[in-house]
Parts: structure tokens; C-alpha cells; sequence
């Protein structure tokens, strides 16, 4: 941060890693053993903001506002030199000369993540002058290839722009001034990380990123994995690639509706409805997926009409620039009944589009027993009878997005149900045999045992599921 004595750190002392930090209280920053933890300066941020906004803006005398302190290098790390801070410059300049295709829209008030740094303002000021440059030249250069592809193939010039597109916001997610790093790891706390972990996006005063032409692309795609993969775009595009290449695509129509709505286009039409809601309070969709939604829509842009046109079903259109929030389903904490009258509404609409004689499939996973109770009783509210229930592995342990974290639960169960009519028997001890053998199949990796408590709790959920009315 800039004052009259010349540049402040907002913070003392960067922990870059097992007993190496950053102190950055002298002149000059120095590497050196990690010290007493100095506390952020909070009361300096609204004015970092500032600086870093007009900086933003082209203002050339804030550049220090954004100052690079340590470069990763091999295993270690070094402290940044003068060259490093002209980069930043040069990228800074660039960006002023060229005006990149970076999504000038303002934060949405009305967005959870974004309350804490609401005064940033603007969705561009949410990078620093390289990461926005480095980000709108690859935006309006996916821009135009999905436009020259489009233009012989509409449909695949714009699905090939989507994934580079998930690819883009990914590249933003661990590019932007909200990442932190994560010194026990080494490695970048991406932006959409900090919401996992806190629920919103946090300024610390200290930001890492990573390098994007050399390694992020690379690693973001992974264009030419073969056996081990970091989870980059291609590898699992290509898998849902080949399962899916024997279903006839003219067969295959993609809507985009509201669930609460679902009977209004749709009845008794569908032999089996595959759906995987909102997982109680876990998440709420519309705040993060608005972090994407910019860079999506500007890397989109032209194919938009190719992607969206009719596919639509409810009163909203992909040139806003906000995502949809109006009947959002999601849980608050300790509203368990609001969710259960919310998700039996929409698995009534469900109903009705489903034959008589159709399959019903609901994913579900959460810690706490009262969200399975609010899913059992909407379940047989709605009219449902559970016939099957299949574990199966979720999420990743280090992620606790599940509500799950070392302790929680890392399977998800698969619902299988059926309209409820009288004599539809279920042999619940058969069932709960069957579902025993396939937890301890349900594995992260070879060697990964279910714990006792993850089995215990995943028990009680399916006691839950055909008990729903039971107290306790
Ligand atoms: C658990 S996620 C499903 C994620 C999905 N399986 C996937 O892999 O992308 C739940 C989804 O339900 C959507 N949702 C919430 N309320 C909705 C509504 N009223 N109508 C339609 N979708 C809704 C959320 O936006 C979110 O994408």
C-alpha cells in the first residue's frame, strides 16, 4: 500500500512454507525463520482498494500498490528482484495500450461472496495488471476461434468454446487478487477456495499467482495426459466422450428450467429422472458460479444464440449479467424445514413429468441427519417410495464441500425410487445387506476403508430414509 513514507506492507510476515516465511517490515523484504504472527491492517484496506482501483485504471503512480515479494522457484522460493516488479509494469502498460476483453460489470450487491470486498467495485478489479491482461487476451482468443469454428460447425465451434471456456475460469479462479497460499500445501488457495473454506472471498493483503502462459494452461487442459491426470478438462471430456458415443445426438434435446416450474412444459413424459439437487446448506450455486458467469459470457458471447436459443424455459436470458437466483433451492442452516417444503415442491413438479411406471433417481450426501430427515420426508411427501440406495464415493477428502471435511462423509447415496403405489414392497434387510457390500466397494483409492463413523453415519441415514416420520 502506498502512504506519504512511501510503500506499506498490509501485512508483517508472508509463511511460505514448513519454517520459511517472508518478513516484510524493514526496507526491504527478507526471507527468513517465521516470527511472531503480526496482525493484518485491516483499517488500510478500503484505502488499498483504492489504489489498487486506480491502478486498475491506468493511474501508473499506484503501481506499487500491487508490489511482487517472492517468486517460487523450483522447491524454494527467492525474493523477488526489480525485474520482476518491471514485469508487472510492462503487463501494466500493455494493458492500458490494448484495453483487454475483461468483462467490465459491476459486482452483484445481492451476491453473498462478495460482501466483504463489495468495494472493489467491478468484476475487472478483481485481478491485478497482468492476470487481467493475461485473461482477456485468452478470452477474446477463444472468442475468435469459437467464432471461426462456428462458422463451418455452429454447434461443435461452440461446444469446443465451452470447455476452453470452463478452462478460462479456472486459469481466473487461481489468477486473481482473492487467492491466498496455502503454506502448509505450497500452493495456491484459489479464489473459489477461500469461498469453500469461508463462505465468501476474502482480501488478505497478500495474494498468490500462478503463472499462466508456461504452466496454468498446461496443467487447467492437460491436452496430453494418459495415465495420471491433476483433473484437467480434456481427460474427463474425453471419458464422457467415449461413453457417450453411441447415443444418437439427434435424440438429445438440452432445456434449462426452473424445477418449480417443471409441469408447466413437461407431463408424464420421462421413463427415468436422474437429478442431483442442492445438498441442503452446502452450497449456494448462484453466488460462486457468478465469479465464472463473466468470463463465460464474454468467451461466449457470439455462440450464446447457438448455446441458449430455446432452450430456455423460464424468464431469464444469458445476456444479463447475473445468473439466475429466483427459486434457487437451497438450505439455510438450521432451516432444515424451509428445505424440506422447498425440495417436496419441486420433487411434486418431478412427479409429474415422470410415467407412472417411471425410474427416479436422487443424489444426496450431507453429515447431518437432519437434512437426510428434510430429504426423506419431502421423499414421501411428494409421493415416493425408495427401492434402492447405492454408495457411492464423492468428493475428495481435502475438499469439505459435502459438509464433510476429515471427519464428514465421502460417499454420496443414490436414491432409487418409484411413484408409491400399494403393493410395491421393498425387502429393506436385502436392501440394507446389498448396500453394506457396496460401501466397502465405494473406495477413494485401493487401499481406503470406509471409517466406522462415516459407515455409522451412512446407516443411520438410510434408517432415516425408510423412517422418515421417526422422532430422535
Ligand atoms: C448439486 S448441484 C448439481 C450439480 C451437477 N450434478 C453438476 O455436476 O454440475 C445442484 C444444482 O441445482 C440447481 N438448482 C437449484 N435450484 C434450482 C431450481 N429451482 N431449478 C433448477 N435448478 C436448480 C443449482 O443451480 C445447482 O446447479
Amino acid at each position: 500500500m502506498l502512504t506519504d513514507s512511501g510503500p506499506k506492507p498490509l501485512i508483517p510476515q508472508i509463511l511460505l512454507g514448513k519454517g520459511v516465511a517472508l518478513l516484510l517490515d524493514g526496507q526491504r523484504p527478507r526471507l527468513s525463520s517465521p516470527q511472531t504472527m503480526g496482525q493484518m491492517r485491516k483499517d488500510l484496506i478500503d484505502l488499498w482498494i483504492q489504489q489498487h482501483k486506480h491502478l486498475m485504471e491506468g493511474h501508473r503512480d499506484f503501481l506499487l500498490a500491487n508490489r511482487v515479494v517472492a517468486v517460487q522457484e523450483g522447491q524454494g522460493f527467492r525474493l523477488a528482484r526489480d525485474a520482476d516488479q518491471e514485469l508487472l509494469q510492462l503487463a501494466l502498460e500493455e494493458s492500458i495500450a490494448s484495453t483487454p476483453e475483461l468483462l467490465d460489470v459491476e459486482l452483484p450487491s445481492d451476491n453473498r461472496i462478495y460482501r466483504k470486498i463489495i468495494g472493489l467495485e467491478r468484476y475487472r478489479f478483481l485481478f491485478n495488471p497482468r492476470q487481467a491482461l493475461a485473461l482477456g487476451k485468452l478470452v477474446g482468443y477463444v472468442r475468435e476461434r469459437a467464432n471461426l469454428l462456428s462458422r463451418s460447425d455452429a454447434e461443435f465451434g461452440a461446444a469446443v468454446a465451452v470447455y476452453l471456456a470452463f478452462g478460462l475460469c479456472r486459469i481466473a479462479d487461481f489468477n486473481s487478487i482473492l487467492t491466498s497460499w496455502n503454506e502448509r500445501q505450497g500452493t495456491i488457495r484459489d479464489t473459489l477456495g477461500a469461498y469453500y473454506k469461508f463462505r465468501e472471498l476474502k482480501l488478505d493483503g497478500v495474494y498468490a499467482e500462478a503463472v499462466v502462459p508456461y504452466r496454468t494452461v498446461e496443467w487447467v487442459f492437460e491436452p496430453d495426459a494418459v495415465r495420471e491426470i491433476a483433473g484437467g478438462i480434456c481427460p474427463v471430456l474425453k471419458e464422457l466422450a467415449i461413453r457417450l458415443q453411441d447415443v444418437q445426438g439427434e435424440n438429445i434435446q438440452v432445456f434449462m428450467a426452473d424445477v418449480l416450474e417443471l409441469s408447466h412444459h413437461f407431463q408424464d413424459i420421462a421413463d427415468v429422472i436422474n437429478v442431483d439437487p442442492p445438498y441442503f446448506d452446502v452450497h449456494r450455486y448462484s453466488d460462486f458460479s457468478e465469479f465464472c458467469w463473466p468470463i463465460l459470457q464474454a468467451t461466449l458471447k457470439d455462440v450464446l444464440p447457438i448455446l441458449f436459443d430455446g432452450r430456455i424455459l423460464f424468464d431469464w436470458t444469458p445476456e444479463v449479467t447475473t445468473v439466475p437466483r429466483h427459486h434457487e433451492l437451497i438450505g439455510q442452516m438450521s432451516k432444515e424445514e424451509e428445505f424440506e417444503d422447498q425440495l417436496a415442491r419441486a420433487l411434486i413438479e418431478m412427479r409429474k413429468v415422470l410415467k407412472e411406471d417411471g425410474l427416479f433417481v436422487l443424489w444426496f450426501s450431507h453429515k447431518e441427519m437432519r437434512a437426510w430427515k428434510a430429504v426423506a420426508r419431502a421423499l414421501q411427501r411428494s409421493g415416493f417410495t425408495v427401492v434402492n440406495v447405492i454408495p457411492l464415493v464423492s468428493e475428495h477428502p481435502t475438499r469439505s464441500v459435502t459438509g464433510g471435511g476429515k471427519a464428514g462423509i465421502h460417499r454420496v447415496l443414490v436414491l432409487v425410487a418409484r411413484k408409491a403405489v400399494s403393493g410395491l414392497e421393498v425387502d429393506r434387510d436385502a436392501l440394507r445387506e446389498r448396500f453394506l457390500e457396496q460401501l466397502r466397494r465405494a473406495r477413494l483409492f485401493p487401499h481406503e476403508q470406509v471409517s466406522e463413523a462415516e459407515e455409522n453415519s451412512l446407516l443411520a441415514a438410510l434408517h432415516i430414509l425408510f423412517n422418515p416420520n421417526q422422532r430422535g
